[in-house]
């Protein structure tokens, strides 16, 4: 479809992404506030009433095609999904390979696995969608957070496509792609709702509050969750084709929760932030210090650290739940998605805690938490109906054209009540958050 009559369809006209200037983001001072600002003066949509609303998100007579494409950590996806919410294809190559033979991703070598196979799985994600590219209304890509070099590989291959289809391009934060995912598969699914992100190398607990307008109420200070589960199967000698999580998931089914007393991470901080170092110090040290030769006692750590990890994880949610309860009370679900997401003993846990809080809880499947090119999708389906999207890249990418990575990059601003002591220790961040990207640029037209 050519661009000109998707755009005029939809009444959009292209619009840089994301722009912003120092200046208006220093002006800025984050509130928790209500999402009435999502429409931009600049791009009237055709439809009668502005609220954040399902009939705002799917309009009946729009019928995008997006290209998806995913490559910030160690898996190359790419996905074909409609507007309508149809996924016509989606396709993952991972590096389980080399995830056994490093215990972790190695950026030098993931950047490389990513570079021989991103054109196959583009192609690949075309054919099982039986389009081509000329049938596509726009490519999105994950632009961050992530490792730069794997993040490049990804927005190359987005800007030549769209460049040489004349395509507009949508830059997707992971995270967020990760929680959107979520109203892909729950159609009933509102803002506002809290969603807890733990992948291999965030942990995140936020209240969204419209279309990228997130508050972030917890984060991890060290390491995620995702690598602590993945530390401890390496250690333990597990088969890590398939990641870490699902190998301990597994053995952990056979032992005995009880047996080993770690302790619970961050207990003294009254707050909803994450911290996995420790356990993770704990569980190398009991492997140390034990006969691991025997399955039984394998299953027993890998028990003992689940059920730990995963306390954590409902301790901060269950804080997380009053405190978001206090900004937004018409919260009715929480989102849990991302890679650790997928593991059925971490659902049944938390689907206790929100069912005590009278919440609901929305997971996507399995192939939807871990990392996909459908969440980049349809995140960037969900921008290009709100008109944010940069205008197609000339054909021709100039030598030296400077790629717009965001390796580190907030989804959100901090929760004044959940900052605590230990996250002043963390480096200054890199890249100004999402949230307030997304309104200088609001601002900026009043
Ligand atoms: O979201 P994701 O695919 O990639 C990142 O953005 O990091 O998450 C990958 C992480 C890995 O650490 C992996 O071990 C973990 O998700 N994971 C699991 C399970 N499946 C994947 N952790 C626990 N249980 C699982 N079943
Ligand atoms: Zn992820």
């Amino acid at each position: 479809m050519a661009l000109s009559s998707t755009l005029s369809r939809l009444n959009l006209i292209p619009r840089p992404w994301l722009p912003y200037t120092v200046t208006t983001l220093r002006a800025l001072k984050l509130k928790p506030h209500k999402p009435q600002l999502l429409r931009p003066k600049w791009a009237p949509l055709t439809l009668s009433s502005f609220s954040v609303s399902a009939q705002i998100h799917r309009p009946q007579d729009d019928n995008l095609v997006v290209l998806g494409i995913e490559t910030s950590c160690d898996d190359t996806a790419a996905a074909v999904v409609r507007s309508s919410g149809d996924i016509l294809s989606q396709v993952v190559s991972s590096q389980a390979d080399l995830l056994v033979r490093y215990g972790g991703v190695a950026p030098k070598m993931a950047e490389e696995a990513h570079s021989q196979v991103i054109d196959q799985v583009v192609q690949e994600a075309l054919n099982q969608a039986n389009v081509s590219e000329t049938d596509l209304s726009a490519v999105a890509v994950t632009i961050g957070p992530g490792l730069s070099l794997c993040l490049r590989v990804g927005v190359q291959k987005a800007r030549k496509t769209a460049g040489s289809f004349n395509l507009p391009i949508i830059g997707v934060h992971h995270m967020e792609a990760h929680a959107l995912v979520a109203r892909l598969v729950e159609r009933e699914l509102q803002f506002p709702f809290m969603a807890l992100l733990i992948s291999g190398g965030h942990n995140l607990l936020i209240l969204a509050q419209g279309l990228g307008q997130y508050i972030q109420l917890g984060t991890s200070i060290d390491d995620a969750i995702g690598e602590a589960y993945d530390k401890t199967a390496k250690w333990l000698g597990l088969d890590m084709r398939r990641s870490g999580g699902p190998a301990i998931e597994e053995l952990a089914q056979e032992g005995d929760a009880e047996s080993i007393k770690f302790s619970i991470p961050m207990k003294q901080h009254k707050d909803c932030n994450f911290s996995y170092a420790g356990l993770k110090t704990q569980v190398r040290l009991a492997i140390e210090s034990k006969n691991i030769q025997d399955r039984r006692s394998r299953a027993d750590i890998a028990a003992s650290f689940q059920r730990v990890a995963v306390l954590h994880l409902e301790e901060r949610c269950q804080r997380a739940i009053q405190w978001a309860l206090k900004i937004e009370p018409s919260i009715k679900h929480l989102v849990v998605s991302g890679g650790v997401a997928s593991n059925q003993y971490v659902r049944a846990r938390l689907d206790q805690v929100v069912k005590k809080n009278s919440l609901q809880l929305v997971c996507p499947p399995p192939s939807l938490c871990t990392d996909n090119g459908v969440m980049v999708a349809w995140t960037g389906i969900e921008h290009f109906r709100m008109g944010r999207f940069d205008p197609p890249p000339p054909a021709v990418e100039s030598e030296d054209f400077v790629y717009d990575l965001r390796p580190r990059w907030p989804l959100g601003e901090e929760y004044a009540e959940g900052r605590s002591e230990a996250r002043s220790l963390r480096k200054a961040r890199i890249h100004p958050s999402l949230t307030s990207i997304i309104q200088a640029s609001l601002q900026q037209q009043h």
